[in-house]
Parts: structure tokens; sequence; C-alpha cells
């Protein structure tokens, strides 16, 4: 069942609460009352058709409409992209890091498994927050002011040809899955992690990674399915812009 700008947005939840951090990212918090998903939308000043793809993107996996996705500003993307990666890195990767540091403080494991366990994840913490820190240092920057030398019908060819020196091929080639490591994680925990009296905190860290790994994974599909392309149309239109001031000089 797909979400609809009539549905309350109780009910959203009702029907999927992993939509909760999703709707956070769109500064959306809990005490609905009877309030649609479209009035929602309206009192927060959002896009209703970008909320509702983005949100049933995240609700129902299958469901990727590449075409409209693209049809909506990068920076629309990046905003939303922008505050994903504050989750992971403000909130749910310290969660899963206090958890793992509870477990290996109540010492029911053995040393060699707390290490193995400790090591995997502060070396996959080190891997997520290098890939997030290229992005937004490097990649964002780029896309907005591209995106803002576009809409400015007086950008000098200077400004044109300078924001030209990047391309976001570069980031294309060498943009990593990042949730594949939590496969190997997730199965140091399932296959050898031996049962301890912390089995139930060990659950919810499996759980936890379970919905970071599906998170990041709507992330990825979002950053290559539907960000590469509206840039790569983007530095279409720069070097097409680019052509027709050079042929007026
Ligand atoms: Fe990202
Ligand atoms: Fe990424």
């Amino acid at each position: 069942m797909r979400i609809n700008k009539d549905m309350k947005m109780a009910e959203v939840i009702h029907l999927n609460h992993h939509l909760l951090p999703v709707l956070n990212r769109f500064d959306i918090h809990l005490g609905f009352g009877e309030r649609s998903v479209e009035t929602v939308c309206r009192d927060h000043a959002l896009n209703i058709d970008f909320f509702l793809e983005i949100v049933n993107t995240f609700h129902d996996p299958s469901y990727f409409p590449v075409r409209h996705l693209q049809s909506f500003k990068a920076s629309m993307l990046i905003d939303y992209l922008q505050k994903t990666h504050a989750y992971y890195l403000d909130f749910k990767i310290p969660e899963i890091r206090q958890n793992i540091r509870q477990i290996t403080q109540e010492g029911s494991l053995q040393n060699s498994h707390k290490k193995l366990l400790e090591d995997f994840f502060d070396s996959y913490q080190h891997e997520l927050t290098t890939h997030i820190n290229k992005e937004e240092q490097r990649v964002y920057p780029y896309v907005i002011s591209l995106e803002n030398t576009l809409d400015n019908p007086a950008s000098t060819v200077k400004e044109l040809q300078e924001i030209g020196r990047y391309s976001i091929l570069e980031y294309e080639e060498d943009h990593d899955d990042v949730e594949a490591k939590l496969f190997d994680l997730k199965n140091i925990i399932i296959k050898y992690l031996p049962t301890s009296k912390n089995n139930k905190l060990l659950n919810v860290i499996l759980h936890d990674i379970f919905e970071l790994e599906r998170d990041l994974n709507n992330h990825g599909h979002i950053e290559d399915l539907i960000l590469v392309p509206i840039v790569e149309n983007m530095e279409k239109a720069l070097r097409a812009r680019l052509n027709k001031l050079s042929a007026n000089v």
C-alpha cells in the first residue's frame, strides 16, 4: 500500500514505524493529531510530491520512480541527504557503539570476541565518516554551486568555467557501497558470537544494524540513481551555455 496525501500522518506511522527517522529529516515530529499528510506538509512548507516520493521509496524498496525523482532540484535532494548523514553520524552510529560498549564492558564475552566486535565496528565507523565527509565537503558543495551558477542568468564565462573544473564523474566512479561491510558485521554477530547473558542486547544491536543497512541502501540509491543523473544534466547545460557564450564572443 502506497502512502498518499489524503492519509492521516498518524496512519502512516501505524503502517510503517520505520518511517519515523525519515519524517524527522523533514523536521516533522510526533503529535500529528488528526492532520492529513497533505496538511502536515503544508504546515511545514514542504513540497508534497517530493515528500511522498521519498517516503514511498523508503516504505517500499521496490518503488523507485527514477524519472519523477530526477525532476526535483538537486538542492532539495541534498538537504534531505545531509539530514540523513546527520542521523547516521550523530545518532545511529553512536547508539550502536554505546550498545557494543555495554556488551564488551559487561564481561561475558571472551576478550578475542570483544576485540573483534569493537575493532570491526570502529573501522566501519571510520569508513562511513570518511565517505560522508567527502560528500559533505567536496561533492555536495559542488552540486549546490553548480545549481546556483546555472540558475543565475548573469553568471560570467569565468564563473561557468571555474565550476566546470570538477565533474560528477569523479564521484560516480569512486562512490563505494558503504553498507556492504555491514553484512560482514551482521555475520560476526549472527554466526560467531556465542550466546551470552547479553543475548537481548546483541539482538538490539543486530536489529539496529539491519535498519541502518536498509537506510543506507535507500540513501545510496538516491545518490547514484537520482542525484548523479540530475548533476550530469546540469553539467550538460553548463557546457551548452559555455559554448553559446563563446560563440557570441
Ligand atoms: Fe551520502
Ligand atoms: Fe554516499
